[in-house]
């Protein structure tokens, strides 16, 4: 599998190229990409490493030293963080900015909201955004329930002969997966494919080729799937939308949209399912306060939103215009990446911000992202949650780790965080 650095050598390259490509550069000049760029993207177990908090104090914007002919800036503040992506109009997703007008052909282009401007960005997201209220997603209830009961019983079959059982592959990832495949109205049996399409979806920070690759074939699957929702829509988030807005969405403009809710909504969550776990099994007081108290759910799955923050860094924000934030002076062009799980640590927030403490009162977090490009399945992911942690420790109330925690094999490079497997027994 391609490594993570090079992942993210391969996406700071095409950035490159993209900016650099008129003026004749040579990209084979940029052989290593420093330290402080792959920072953000480290964690020392489940924290932040110590130098993002060091940076964030001394500098809460910091000019990272990147061998393009843009400057990059490192946002780490909180208030900084939820300023730059507040300002949807100042700042440009656009998926061009990343591979340059030219690599990016309608089979490769992701569609999508996340890489879309206003207006294009408003009209897709006003498409999606009823597919995702409470009303719509109370029906998803009862069935995210049995989902969760199936995963459990298979857990219990897996683990009866006292073996241990992985809660990664057993639990964390097929929940969000069938979920995905319940929200958009396909079929449970493309569930193989679709991992596999997700997984190979993040590989867009992998080799040029690799990505695109992998971007097409996601892309070429969804339409398939539009093309037989168009044909007999069903009452899936897909059906629902060509059934209220036919001809008036395209196809492509659909596959995006669905591509990308499988992109933004399967590895986050499934990844917030493992390490939240993880953090249950460490501390056997949040175990038994999840297990006994209907009520405390809701304020664990936040502080676990916060103090896990999965998605490390949000997509890149090139500025339209030149601008100030935080004192400093961003000039048109310029790219900014804000380290979500940095912002989330911030003192500014309140007190002790690096300990997890689910009594606390977080006004608002930035897991899921802030201003136009605010995560549009955030109510979606909660529900999982609070429904997956209470029913996975009151199942299994003697569940412990069956390896030593420093054996634990977490991510090590990655814009989601993750951890590999997490082998449990489940009787103790
Ligand atoms: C705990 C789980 C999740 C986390 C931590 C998470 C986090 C995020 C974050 C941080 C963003 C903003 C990225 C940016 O500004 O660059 C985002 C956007 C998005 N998420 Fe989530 N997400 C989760 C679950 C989901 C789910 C369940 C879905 C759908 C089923 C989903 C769909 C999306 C979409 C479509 C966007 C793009 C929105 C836009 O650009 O307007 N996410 N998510």
């Amino acid at each position: 599998m391609t490594t993570l650095r090079s992942r993210i050598i391969a996406w700071a390259g095409r950035m490159y190229l993209a900016r650099t490509r008129k003026k004749g550069f040579d990209l084979s000049r940029m052989s290593f990409l420093p330290e402080s760029v792959l920072m953000p993207l480290r964690r020392e177990g489940l924290d932040p490493v110590g130098d993002l908090a060091v940076v964030r104090e001394k500098e809460p914007i910091s000019k990272l030293p990147v061998p393009i002919a843009a400057n990059v800036w490192l946002v780490t503040g909180y208030d900084e963080a939820k300023a730059v992506l507040g300002k949807g109009k100042a700042f440009s997703s656009d998926f061009t900015n990343l591979v340059g007008k030219a690599g990016a052909g309608a089979e490769q282009n992701p569609g999508g909201l996340g890489f879309a401007d206003p207006p294009v960005h408003t009209r897709l997201r006003r498409l999606l955004t009823p597919e995702f209220t409470m009303r719509r997603l109370g029906r998803l209830t009862p069935r995210i329930h049995e989902i969760i009961e199936e995963r459990l019983d298979a857990m219990e079959e897996a683990g009866k002969n006292g073996d241990p059982v992985d809660v990664v592959h057993s639990f964390a990832l097929p929940i969000p997966s069938l979920v995905i495949c319940e929200l958009l109205g396909v079929p449970y049996e493309d569930r193989a494919d679709f991992e596999r399409l997700s997984a190979a979806r993040f590989d867009l920070f992998s080799g040029a080729n690799a990505s695109f690759g992998a971007i097409s074939e996601s892309l070429s699957y969804f339409r398939d799937v539009v093309k037989k929702q168009r044909e007999n829509p069903g009452d899936g988030l897909l059906g629902m939308i060509v059934k209220e807005h036919g001809d008036s969405v395209t196809d492509e403009e659909l596959a995006g949209l669905a591509d990308g809710v499988l992109t933004g909504g399967f590895e986050t969550t499934a990844s917030m399912l493992a390490l939240g776990a993880l953090v249950l099994l460490q501390d056997p007081e949040h175990f038994a306060a999840i297990k006994d108290d209907d009520d405390v759910i809701d304020g664990y799955v936040e502080e676990l939103l916060r103090y896990l923050t999965v998605v490390q860094v949000a997509f890149p924000r090139f500025a339209r215009e030149d601008l100030e934030i935080g004192g400093v002076r961003i000039a048109a062009g310029d790219v900014v990446l804000c380290s979500l799980s940095g912002a989330d640590r911030d003192g500014k927030l309140g007190p002790d911000m690096e300990q997890f403490d689910p009594s606390r009162d977080v006004p608002s977090h930035l897991a899921f992202g802030y201003g136009i490009h605010r995560c549009v399945g955030a109510e979606l992911a909660r529900m999982e949650l609070r429904a997956a942690y209470p029913a996975l420790v009151r199942r299994f109330p003697q569940m412990r780790l069956a390896i030593r925690p420093e054996e634990l094999e977490f991510r090590k490079l990655s814009i989601v965080y993750g951890i590999e497997s997490l082998p449990v027994r489940l009787n103790g």
